[in-house]
């Protein structure tokens, strides 16, 4: 049996990792063992207990409750708990996912005690480093030993890197195994698709009329703590729902939920409270999330998963950044990186208006990354275990 450790801590790894513990629990059971290990970096239950629920995780048999503070702090404490929790439970390998700073604390704690690192969604760049993510998955990718990676061009950023495409077993992190698998949330939002179109409560709660409102989200550091990039992005939703009388529901994270209070000018906080089209409600559920992403218009994100959801669910996406992880979006003309310029998010929503077809690539593999990731590891760690008898 090999037993696998699994670190989440966030938001969206905790939704990845639904794809893994899925293909376990329906055809590995008796070759993969999976503990799992909740850092805490979220904690509120609609950042967490929701998606176990929901989406049907195995319960952490470990909870780190870190919570939140500085980077250093909270990284520090999740990695001496990592640590303290390894050397009881001695796995052949640790799974880890994307690029929070619980990716980071896991990659450290691993790779210190010379055990195995699985990294998923490995290989994916955003090429700035004020970002914290992007220092994360740098980091991990560069001591893991099986790299999954979602899309042709993570591999072609881990060749750039110095990476080996096409090493051969037995892999070590001096030699490691590099995998294009496809994504995981692709797998993830084919199986809960159907599942939301039973749910979508939230369309009617909400007064949204089906194909004619905008999802957007926001919760990336460098636009939720720097007071002109979200003027700049709530102006544009103002003036997007006035020029076209169309709704714009934004689930929320907590972060940005307290900075708008402080970050955003008086007037226009008012403006966005009181707009008969903005309607801002709690951060939604997995399932609550497909349904908006399916039934509306058009997307407006800072986030990474949206941008890929978008397209799953062949909808425009304007994304609310300097650049993305995710530019075959950009290059198939699914998606128009704005920033946070008004002008440049003014002009992509007049030209994604218009889009009427999406090229139907399998850029993100076949909806089945999960179970030719469990036979991979199975692959790697079974010669692992008899040559260390
Ligand atoms: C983290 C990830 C980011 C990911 C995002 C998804 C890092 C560096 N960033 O960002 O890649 O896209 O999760 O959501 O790991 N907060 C709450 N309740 C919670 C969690 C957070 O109120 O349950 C608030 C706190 O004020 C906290 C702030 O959100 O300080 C930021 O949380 P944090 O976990 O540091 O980063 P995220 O912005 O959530």
């Amino acid at each position: 049996m090999i037993k696998l450790i699994t670190i989440i801590g966030a938001r969206p790894q905790i939704i990845k990792a639904a794809a893994l513990s899925r293909a376990i629990s329906n055809y590995f059971t008796t070759q993969i063992e999976e503990v799992i290990v909740h850092t805490g970096q979220h904690y509120d239950d609609n950042m967490s207990a929701v998606f176990f629920k929901e989406l049907q995780i195995p319960q952490p048999k470990y909870n780190l409750n870190v919570g939140s503070n500085s980077h250093g702090q909270q990284t520090a404490q999740m990695i001496q708990g990592i640590e303290a929790i390894l050397i009881n439970e001695n796995p052949n390998a640790v799974v880890l996912y994307g690029d929070t700073n619980s990716t980071l604390a896991g990659a450290m704690a691993t790779c210190k005690l010379n055990i195995p690192i699985i990294h998923i969604e490995a290989g994916i760049r955003s090429f700035n480093k004020q970002m914290p993510e992007e220092v994360n998955r740098i980091i991990t990718d560069h001591v893991s030993t099986l790299m999954f990676v979602p899309t042709q061009k993570g591999i072609e950023n881990l060749k750039i890197e110095g990476f080996n495409i096409n090493t051969k077993i037995p892999y070590s992190n001096n030699n490691p195994g590099v995998f294009l698998c496809g994504d995981v949330m692709y797998d993830n939002s084919l199986y809960f698709s159907k599942v939301a179109d039973k749910n979508t409560n939230i369309i009617q709660n909400n007064q949204l009329i089906k194909n004619n409102y905008i999802l957007a989200t926001i919760h990336r550091n460098q636009n939720t703590d720097e007071p002109a990039r979200l003027n700049a992005i709530f102006e544009s939703f103002i003036t997007i729902a006035n020029q076209h009388q169309i709704d714009i529901v934004m689930p929320l994270h907590p972060r940005t939920h307290k900075l708008i209070q402080t970050n955003l000018k008086y007037e226009l906080l008012q403006k966005v409270l009181n707009h008969q089209h903005i309607k801002i409600i709690p951060p939604a559920t997995f399932i609550e999330m497909i349904a908006l992403e399916k039934n509306c218009f058009l997307i407006m994100t800072d986030s990474g998963g949206v941008q890929k959801e978008a397209y799953y669910f062949e909808k425009p996406c304007i994304i609310l950044r300097e650049e993305t992880e995710w530019i075959e979006l950009v290059e198939i003309g699914a998606a128009i990186v704005t920033d946070t310029d008004v002008s440049k998010i003014l002009e992509a929503y007049q030209k994604l208006s218009h889009l009427n077809s999406f090229n139907d690539t399998k850029m993100y593999g076949d909806g089945k990354a999960a179970e030719y990731i469990c036979n991979e590891i199975i692959k790697h760690c079974s010669l692992k275990i008899s040559s260390n008898n």
